[in-house]
């Protein structure tokens, strides 16, 4: 069970100390969420942010990056220090070689799904997938509400992940909190991102715990 607080809701003023709370606090990867303006309404961060960011922490950085043609940038997100580099579906027509891309960097390549697109788009690359994303809100901003019918996702993945016998993350992303947590863990996920329900909350590491604890006791 990994949590992956999303800096996204991270006060930016502050950005070192909000990273080392985290870490203190035993966050296992940073998530952080790439938007581009045309994949999604918003635009947040490029790779000098996020080189920045791993100048400020050992922890892992898991980079999300909900842009248009992910595979004009891998190797600018790769140089700035990700750890794992997750792409959408819905946003390459070269999913397979955007993924051979990721790994080419020795990184682990991770792929997901918007909520409108269907599990069977993951078949012909869960072969090449170290992650798998199942997105609980339509990507773009954080603070939405956990949309219900991802549980039904999560639990086909799950299963798509098993009859593959390799060993591949389950990750949900949006609108997970110490409420609902031990749901999404039930229905098959091990890596939990949480921006609002993380930053929210007056003591990271506190917060932290008591996800990882409610995780696994869905399990
Ligand atoms: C949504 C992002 C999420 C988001 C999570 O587009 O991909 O990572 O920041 O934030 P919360 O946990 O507040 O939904
Ligand atoms: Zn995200």
């Amino acid at each position: 069970m990994k949590i992956s607080p999303s800096i996204l809701s991270a006060d930016f003023t502050k950005l070192t100390g909000e990273l080392a709370a985290l870490e203190k606090g035993g966050a296992d990867y940073i998530h952080v969420d790439v938007m581009d303006g045309r994949f999604v309404p918003n635009i947040t961060i490029g790779p000098s942010i996020v080189e920045a960011i791993k100048r400020a922490t050992t922890v892992p950085l898991d980079v999300h990056l909900m842009i248009e043609e992910p595979e004009r940038y891998i190797d600018d997100f790769a140089k700035a220090g990700s750890s794992i580099i997750t792409v959408h579906v819905e946003a390459t027509r070269h999913l397979h070689k955007v993924m051979q891309a990721i790994k080419g960097h020795g990184l682990k390549a991770g792929v997901t799904l918007n909520p409108g697109t269907p599990a069977v788009m993951l078949e012909p690359v869960i072969d090449d997938a170290d992650l798998i994303l199942v997105m609980s809100v339509n990507p773009g901003f954080s603070g939405q509400g956990f949309i219900p019918s991802s549980l039904r996702k999560i639990r086909e993945v799950r299963k798509m992940i098993d009859a593959s016998g390799r060993k591949i993350e389950l990750q949900v992303d949006g609108g997970i909190k110490t409420s609902n947590i031990k749901e999404a863990a039930a229905a098959g996920a091990d890596v939990f991102v949480s921006g609002s329900g993380v930053f929210s909350t007056p003591d990271y590491g506190k917060t932290i715990a008591e996800l990882k604890k409610q995780a696994l006791s869905g399990r």
